[in-house]
């Protein structure tokens, strides 16, 4: 697994503004909008490509284009929402799939509650959003049901990541799949209520309310 803790002054800025308790619903989207934007510049470097011929104005080049099939975009419902529009806006012709997951409160289980995506992502390759990556069990559980459907490569891109549940997440996925996490920051810790510290709250709260 690799991961890409994204070192950029606007990056920090950012993510700054959005953990500030005081930084109200409207402008947390806005930010978190922009955010992944800019994380999505970094995730999509191994995008799949290919070259093209074309005709400038001037003469023939070969130039580059995204290859089929299109990658395929998901984000975790709820708080992963917040982040598509920042995704599709770097990746307009993408596929967008929805997983809907939540964690409970107390025991910290992930369950699965909506799936919206093919049987069969052969060779796609995917880029699952989650602002959080706290425990990790949403992620590996993502992770793995992309995997068993077949997709080639996995980027997860998340605004904050505990250091524990970036651990977990490696110790859990099978090696051979391929796997990147994109984030704005690594965090210090989780704490006993399972929130990142010093984090940003709760993400699907702020977002949405
Ligand atoms: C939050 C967050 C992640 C998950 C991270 O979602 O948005 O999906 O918890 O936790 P983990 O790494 O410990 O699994 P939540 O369950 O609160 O649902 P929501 O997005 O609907 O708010």
């Amino acid at each position: 697994m690799r991961v890409l803790e994204i070192d950029h002054p606007l990056v920090a800025h950012k993510l700054t503004v959005l953990r500030r308790a005081e930084t109200r619903s409207s402008v947390f989207r806005l930010l978190a909008d922009e955010l992944v934007t800019l994380l999505a510049y970094e995730a999509t470097r191994n995008v799949a490509v290919a070259p093209v011929e074309i005709e400038t104005p001037v003469s023939s080049m070969t130039g580059t284009r995204l290859t089929d099939p299109k990658p395929m975009v998901v984000p975790i419902l709820r708080a992963g929402l917040g982040m598509l529009d920042g995704m599709t806006r770097l990746l307009p012709t993408a596929e967008v799939g929805f997983l809907g997951m939540v964690r409970n409160d107390e025991t910290l289980e992930v369950t699965t509650y909506a799936n919206r995506l093919p049987d069969d992502l052969t060779d796609r390759q995917c880029f699952v959003l989650d602002p959080m990556l706290a425990t990790g069990h949403t992620l590996i559980d993502s992770v793995n049901y992309l995997h068993e459907r077949g997709a080639k490569d996995i980027t997860c891109v998340t605004l904050l990541c505990a250091p524990e549940g970036l651990k977990t997440l490696d110790e859990a996925i099978d090696p051979a799949i391929d796997l990147t996490v994109v984030t704005a920051a690594i965090d210090e810790k989780l704490n006993e209520k399972g929130y990142i510290v010093p984090g940003l709250g709760d993400a699907g709260d702020r977002l949405f309310g």
